[in-house]
């Protein structure tokens, strides 16, 4: 029987903040969440437990409790034994399940560390993946849904199709698979397969196996009973060559099952008029004096001269290939000749950190970088800036360009993924019908990126000009409550194609 109205859905995720935060994902997971709680679905977010970093990114963290409820999962003969904590997401009615097992989640870090990833990572979201069901079927909570995210919980599709289809508590549950991004795979050796516990003849390219390898992702994309993906614009660039990391063949195949969501965002953490990061507040309505102030106190903690005339570029990102920090480089000595200032916060590829930090070394007066983690000074450069750089080879969605829309911050990015789905060049045009909101460029090139900031430039020196960008942004809707109503319709495509299975099954 297919539900019709409240969807009892289980979101499987490796991240979510307040808890647990390396990127976009850990945002996306709790506003998606609120959002689905909001229009009266039923949602229980599951995720591991690393015990040792949890909060250790948030000051306002809620309570994590036990709830003496333990599970097992038989990795490949030897028992691992887990336990389930508990939490509720402020503001919602929202469950949080943590799972703990300390061997495998109580680390340093979630995923890797000093760049180098974890190397039992295949064992410990394998581990992960089967937990969830076992969890769901222990805690009997009977989801419609298991919406899956990114490779860590990948497996969980290819469980609910085989082993998982005929327990109690799953006879209708259904699977969406989210890409959040294609350049992480969780591709391992083929020896891994009997971690996953799924049967040898799944270790076909059909499903689980990549050119001889054990492929995660790929397992969920085969398996799902839809596949989504964080923006329109990235679901068309994963079904060719270029934009499909090898699996473009296989997504040209379940198109008619793939939906491109565009991210919405938190409007309760990103808001100007509220953030408590900020020292102080603005809104579209009135961006002044609130905007000016915390443009000075950026200036101020970064040691760059406190000047309200000179444009402040800003830039918070994970530091990869995929951020476009060789165009950065490449373009710098052109950027830097210029009169303008440019806040870095971010961590990742050492060889851009060091060449970021060499930078700030030469450009000392203009160039300020902070290599690290920190929440609160990645609201402060949102709302102190007055540009922010987005020039990503590739960009699933992205989260900042509307971050710093909503904070009156104009966003300068590749025409590319879910950027060119929320940045609305500035052109003749566009400043007419008033719907510019940043400045736009599409070959990816050092020069084609130093035009653009050129462009923004002369920009910021027309005051007026400036001000309709920044207001046209500050006004856009970036609400998760419409993304969240495509959700929802995919779940229930989900469920459809869950029921033809069984049909099919049973003829
Ligand atoms: P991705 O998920 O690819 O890293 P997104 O734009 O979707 O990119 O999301 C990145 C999120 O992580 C944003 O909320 C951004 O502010 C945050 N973030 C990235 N790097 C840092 C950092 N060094 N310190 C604080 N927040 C960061
Ligand atoms: C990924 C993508 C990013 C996206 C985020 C949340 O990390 O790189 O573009 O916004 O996931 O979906």
């Amino acid at each position: 029987m297919i539900p019709f109205n409240r969807l009892r859905i289980v979101l499987a995720v490796s991240e979510a903040v307040p808890w647990f935060k390396t990127g976009g994902l850990a945002d996306v997971t709790t506003a998606l969440a609120r959002a689905l709680d909001k229009q009266g679905h039923d949602v229980t977010i599951i995720l591991p437990d690393y015990a040792a970093v949890r909060g250790s990114r948030s000051s306002l963290l809620p309570e994590v409790t036990n709830t003496g409820i333990r599970f097992s999962v038989n990795m490949v003969g030897e028992t691992v034994e887990g336990a389930v904590r508990w939490a509720k997401l402020p503001e919602s009615r929202v469950k949080v399940l943590l799972l703990a097992q300390g061997r495998y989640f109580n680390r340093p870090q979630l995923y890797m560390e000093d760049g180098v990833g974890y190397e039992d990572n295949c064992e410990r979201f394998c581990f992960f993946s089967r937990a969830v069901l076992e969890i769901c079927s222990q805690m009997v909570l009977r989801p419609d849904i298991l919406h899956c995210n990114d490779w860590q919980t990948a497996l969980i599709p290819a469980l609910l199709h085989s082993q998982f289809a005929d327990r109690p508590g799953f006879e209708n549950a259904a699977s969406v698979m989210t890409i959040h991004n294609m350049s992480f795979q969780g591709q391992f050796w083929h020896l891994d397969m009997p971690l996953t516990s799924m049967d040898w003849q799944y270790f076909s390219m059909h499903h689980m196996e990549h050119h001889g390898d054990l492929n995660l992702l790929k397992t969920g994309i085969a398996m799902a009973d839809q596949v989504t993906t964080v923006s329109p614009t990235y679901a068309k660039e994963i079904c060719t060559p270029e934009g499909g990391c090898g699996l473009d063949g296989l997504l040209r195949h379940r198109r008619s099952d793939l939906t491109g969501i565009l991210n919405g965002i938190d409007q309760t953490i990103w808001n100007p008029n509220t953030d408590r990061h900020l020292s102080a507040h603005f809104s579209a309505g009135k961006p002044q004096p609130g905007k000016s102030v915390c443009k000075e106190h950026i200036q101020q903690r970064m040691n760059l001269p406190v000047r309200s005339d000179v444009p402040l570029f800003g830039m918070v990102s994970r530091i990869s290939d995929q951020k476009g920090f060789d165009l950065i480089v490449e373009a710098s000595d052109r950027i830097l000749s210029q009169d303008l200032q440019f806040v870095i916060l971010g961590t990742g590829d050492l060889r851009y950190e060091d060449q970021l930090r060499r930078l700030a070394e030469r450009f000392r007066s203009r160039v300020a970088v902070v290599i690290g983690f920190d929440d609160s000074l990645a609201h402060q450069i949102e709302a102190g800036s007055d540009v922010f750089l987005m020039p990503s080879r590739f960009e699933p969605c992205g989260l900042n360009q509307m971050y710093s829309q909503r904070y009156g911050t104009v966003p300068v990015v590749r025409r590319v993924g879910g950027l060119a789905d929320s940045v609305t060049d500035t052109d003749e045009e566009t400043l007419a019908d008033r719907s510019a909101t940043g400045f736009v460029f599409g070959e990816y090139c050092s020069v084609r990126l130093a035009e653009t900031i050129e462009r923004a430039l002369t920009t910021f020196r027309q005051p007026a000009v400036w001000k309709q960008i920044v207001h046209a942004g500050m006004s856009s809707d970036w609400s998760w409550s419409r993304s969240a109503k495509r959700y929802v319709e995919v779940y229930h495509q989900a469920l459809e194609r869950r029921h033809e299975r069984d049909k099919d099954g049973r003829q």
